[in-house]
């Protein structure tokens, strides 16, 4: 068995990519894959998901200069592996933003898919997009970086703006087509350790993450 593996990158803190490599992990594992969730955050909170008692579903560790060894060894025992990374902000020394570089770069290289959770607002998609050597390393790796828009706040004029930007073709990151509202229901879920489609089935931030989980697999062509 050869896993897909797949690395949730944004340089920018609090954006979505914890919320989105848990929600991922956990809906692919009740799907029936096998999941291997790697925590490749210095101080990292999904690591705790272990205790989420979701079958299928294993986290590891991941923050270290032998992270590829560690995504390699899992990726042959399991269907999927996903890869939280953490953005370099200024509350990370000099040294920890360093390694979390070499982890953010090594986690890409080995990825088939990297998906990019960007705020809304069209200054902060830009300058996440344009600025970010990852983001551009990733680009680089041809058709397997794509954005989505986290946090979504419908009829807003900001994030119409945000999908205008996102659908024109102006980024050199392709849209992979998913809106994530913004739901309270999305940070209860956390506290619950469990993902919004298991805490919430029926509302609809819940049907934004089934949409995103589908999008991955036609994008592995993995059937789910
Ligand atoms: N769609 C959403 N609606 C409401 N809240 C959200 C949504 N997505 C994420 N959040 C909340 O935003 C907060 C930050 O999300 P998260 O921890 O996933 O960001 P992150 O990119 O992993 O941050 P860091 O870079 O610090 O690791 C969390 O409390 C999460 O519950
Ligand atoms: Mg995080």
């Amino acid at each position: 068995m050869t896993a897909k593996i797949i690395s949730i990158i944004s340089p920018k803190g609090g954006v979505g990519k914890s919320t989105t490599a848990t929600n991922l992990a956990a809906d692919f594992a009740l799907k029936g894959f096998s999941v291997a969730l790697v925590d490749a955050e210095e101080h990292g909170t999904t690591i705790d998901w272990n205790d989420a008692g979701v079958k299928n579903l294993h986290v590891f560790e991941g923050y270290s200069r032998t992270i590829t060894q560690t995504i390699e060894a899992l990726a042959k025992k399991h269907d999927l592996v996903i890869v939280d990374t953490a953005g370099n902000n200024l509350t990370l020394s000099t040294t920890s933003e360093n390694l979390q570089t070499l982890v953010n770069s090594k986690a890409v290289s080995v990825s088939d898919l990297v998906l990019i959770p960007v705020e809304p607002t069209p200054l902060s998609i830009r300058k996440t997009i344009t600025f970010d050597p990852i983001i551009n390393k990733a680009v680089e790796g041809k058709g397997k970086a794509f954005t989505f828009l986290m946090s979504y706040q419908r009829n807003t004029v900001l994030s119409a703006q945000c999908l205008a930007l996102l659908k024109s073709g102006q980024l050199e990151t392709p849209y992979l087509g998913v809106t994530i509202r913004d739901a309270t229901v999305v940070p209860q879920a956390e506290g619950m350790m469990q993902s919004v489609c298991q805490y919430a089935p029926r509302s609809n931030v819940a049907q934004d993450f089934k949409k995103l989980a589908k999008a991955v697999l036609a994008n592995l062509s993995m059937e789910g």
